[in-house]
């Protein structure tokens, strides 16, 4: 099966290629490798995937990532989180619906305002309070209404146990604990953590079976930092202290409004895949530390 990947070069796309590259004919498009596409140029992104027209599906995973660069840019349509989010997605959608390829789609939980006391449900109503969920909320409806066939995964904070280009939650926090440099983990801020080798396996399954509309697509579970670095820092045995932080006062030195919870529920997601996710204890004891 050929499939098309945007952001093949990012925390996601790296270890789906790792994970999938033998089973999948897979073309990558990226800005900054062989295949130069930008997404927000419409017209160079139609001439590229004409190319692949044989393929049958694309997971788009391209997208701009740095949330306080986002809240920087609130407001600015021009700007590069906008642009890549939105601007990108409408021409990725443009295109799958004109080429007929299947769209995965991936979002994030920060699509919600954090106010939630329980994991979210896909029908809750999504109410994002900065600009980089804003920007992906408008990408999700794009996608929905764009008459291409597609899923739209949800995840929160992505992590794997093989250290990346891009530091994510896991290594933060063991880079942090190794270096005797952890800062103080909020005690009152809660996530559902996205073991990133379960969620190429949902991939895989979606390139399989083709499922329609909305799923989260996290781990399930919903961690503190603070138990989520200590818990690190005992399967890991590392010696370290975790310091607990508290995000109220965090919150009282910062302009950027932050989610205080975004863990997800996925048990609709459950009912349809044929494996079982790990636990994350289980994805963090993957870690091999040299
Ligand atoms: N990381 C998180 O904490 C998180 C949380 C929730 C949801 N998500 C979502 O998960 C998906 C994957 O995220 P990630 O963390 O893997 O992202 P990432 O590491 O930041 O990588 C994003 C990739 O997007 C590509 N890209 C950016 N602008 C582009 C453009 N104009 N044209 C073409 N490609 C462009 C870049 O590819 P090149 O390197 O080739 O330029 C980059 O490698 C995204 O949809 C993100 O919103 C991420």
């Amino acid at each position: 099966m050929k499939i098309i990947v945007t952001g093949a070069r990012g925390l996601v796309g790296t270890r789906f290629l790792a994970n999938y590259r033998d089973k999948y004919d897979i073309v990558t498009l990226g800005s900054s490798h062989e295949q130069r596409v930008d997404i927000t140029d419409r017209e160079a992104l139609l001439t590229a995937l004409k190319e692949h027209s044989d393929a049958q599906a694309l997971i788009h995973l391209a997208a701009y990532t740095n949330v306080n660069g986002a809240f920087e840019q609130t407001g600015d349509k021009s700007g590069a989180a906008w642009q890549v989010n939105v601007t990108g997605t409408e021409n990725i959608a443009e295109a799958c619906r004109e080429f007929g390829f299947y769209l995965i789609h991936v979002s994030t939980a920060f699509v919600f305002d954090g106010q939630k006391k329980t994991p979210y449900v896909e029908d809750d109503q999504p109410h994002p309070i900065e600009w980089y969920g804003q920007t992906k909320y408008e990408a999700e409806k794009i996608v929905t209404t764009s008459g291409a066939k597609s899923v739209i995964l949800r995840i929160d904070q992505p992590f794997t146990h093989v250290p990346s280009a891009k530091v994510d939650t896991l290594w933060r926090v063991i880079n942090g604990l190794r270096a005797g440099q952890l800062y103080p983990q909020f005690t009152n801020h809660y996530f559902g953590p996205t073991y990133i080798e379960d969620l190429t396996r949902i991939f895989d399954f979606c390139l399989r079976q083709q499922p329609t509309g909305l799923y989260h697509a996290s781990s399930g579970e919903t961690w503190s930092d603070y138990d989520f670095a200590c818990s690190v820092r005992d399967i890991l045995h590392l010696k370290t202290d975790v310091a607990p932080g508290d995000l109220e006062a965090y919150l009282r030195t910062t302009k950027r409004p932050y989610q205080r919870q975004t863990a997800l529920n996925i048990d609709h997601l459950q009912k349809i895949i044929d494996f079982k996710l790990r636990t994350i204890r289980e994805a963090i004891s993957q870690v091999q530390l040299a």
